[in-house]
């Protein structure tokens, strides 16, 4: 290869012994197979900044498919798409690679699905997307650790530059305009002056906006689950990639206080709730969309193809903080079971995204008290216990049990003995069962 460098002793130090050997064993398996394997993509980008990365994409010169097949018949689980020669193979951990075959791509018209012919790693690599994610690394036995950089990425990230590739890079995909946004704030990277004005043609000339809602929304969620959106959502406005993306929306200084109010509680709350990632990125939605008209609000629902479930949640974000704030309001000591009923049935993801939306201060607090503590608070006495203590069966033994976590939660038990006792004072007449007592 005539751009090339030893990534041998960085692979050593950097990568687990477990990653060098499945690079191995891939490299190995492809040679056994008279074909190349290659690591290619983001996870040889971050090998060279020193930033973790697990997912592992592999480039085969060859015959992919047959590559995967051979993996099966040693008994590994994959999943091959036969028409884009290309597909998974599963390792254990479970540790999922990617394998495509090299391949020269055509795009017919833009936004359309590219279709396959010879095959090349160059031309796998040009047809990618900026000059940073169009590096290989060479696992063969003779070639192994050989950094193959036919276009400069390793320049360009030297110098700290997101760059695309060709001129033509965001017309044949616009959903790279998101990614350019994602990876120049992620890896503190300088977009490029070309590039610059390459992406903002395709946002001014509207390509954006002949993406699909599905291919939009993918990359919407995908923005919204980076470690901090906040620098993301700002560029991508500074580009007018919103407005071309969904024409009314208003995102101004309102939406950043709320987006970082989000960030820095799910930071500070995430070990306290449960996994709240399916939904968090629409919460993220709802900041984005918390200060446009409802007209505005419904019609992004629309063009995202939101499923009932995913609309639920934000309508309910949306639309009925208003209600939330005058049920959790009010000057005087509210106590922690009131706040917990009124927010019965409402996700854990729309109370974060409330207290980061509303500017009463005192909500606010109610709001991250039930999210830090009350939600998780449950009687210590058991249906079983409240049978043992001789209650019949039945709906009073529910009943009895939600009194007890009001009381539990309002402080007026702490002991699991001072719950036998409230709950016998409580309903004196109902335990006549002494007997089993
Ligand atoms: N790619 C591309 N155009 C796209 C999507 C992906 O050219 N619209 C290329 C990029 O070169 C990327 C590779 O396909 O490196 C793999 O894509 P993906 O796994 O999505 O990207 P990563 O670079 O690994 O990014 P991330 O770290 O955000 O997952």
């Amino acid at each position: 290869y005539p751009w090339q460098e030893d990534l041998t002793d960085l692979m050593v130090r950097r990568l687990s012994e477990e990653t060098n050997d499945l690079l191995r064993r891939l490299g190995r398996m492809a040679e056994s197979l008279s074909m190349r394997a290659y690591a290619v993509g983001g996870f040889v980008r971050d090998l060279l900044l020193g930033r973790t990365n697990l997912d592992l994409d592999i480039v085969i010169e060859g015959d992919g498919v047959a590559f995967m097949k051979a993996w099966e018949r040693e008994g590994y689980r994959v999943s091959v798409h036969e028409r884009f020669r290309t597909g998974m193979i599963v390792f254990p951990g479970p540790r999922k690679v990617d394998v495509a075959t090299a391949r020269r791509e055509f795009y017919e018209f833009p936004v359309a699905q590219p279709t396959v012919a010879s095959d090349s790693l160059k031309h796998d690599l040009y047809r990618r997307d900026f000059t940073v994610n169009a590096m290989a690394i060479a696992l063969g036995e003779r070639d192994w650790g050989t950094l193959v950089d036919y276009f400069g990425g390793r320049r360009d990230l030297r110098r700290g530059f997101l760059k695309v590739l060709h001129n033509l890079s965001f017309v044949e995909d616009p959903t790279r305009v998101f990614r350019a946004v994602r990876l120049e704030q992620r890896l503190k990277l300088k977009m490029e002056e070309n590039t610059v004005r390459l992406l903002t043609s395709c946002v001014r000339g509207g390509l954006l906006s002949l993406l699909s809602g599905l291919r939009v929304k993918s990359e919407v969620e995908i923005l919204f689950h980076e470690a901090l959106p906040l620098p993301a959502i700002r560029r991508l406005r500074e580009f007018g990639a919103w407005e071309v993306l969904f024409p009314g929306l208003a995102v101004d200084s309102r939406t950043d206080r709320v987006v970082r109010r989000l960030t820095v509680f799910f930071r500070r709350l995430h070990r306290d709730l449960p996994p709240l990632e399916a939904s968090l990125w629409l919460v993220y939605l709802a900041s984005l969309l918390f200060g446009s008209d409802e007209a505005v609000q419904r019609s992004v629902m629309d063009r995202l193809h939101l499923t009932p479930a995913e609309r639920h949640v934000l309508s309910l974000a949306l639309f009925s903080l208003g209600a939330a704030e005058n049920d959790l309001g009010g000057r005087g000591e509210r106590r922690p079971s009131e706040i917990c009923r009124a927010l019965t049935g409402v996700p854990l993801a729309v109370c974060l995204f409330w207290a980061a939306a509303t500017e009463r201060q005192r909500i606010r607090r109610r709001l991250l008290l039930f999210l830090t503590r009350w939600h998780k608070v449950r009687p210590m006495l058991t249906g079983r216990d409240i049978l043992d203590l001789g209650y019949r069966r039945g709906p009073l033994v529910g009943k009895i049990l939600d009194a007890l976590l009001t009381a539990r939660l309002d402080g007026s038990v702490e002991t699991r003995e001072e719950e036998i006792q409230w709950v016998l004072d409580t309903y004196p007449g109902a335990a006549p069962d002494t007997e089993r007592k």
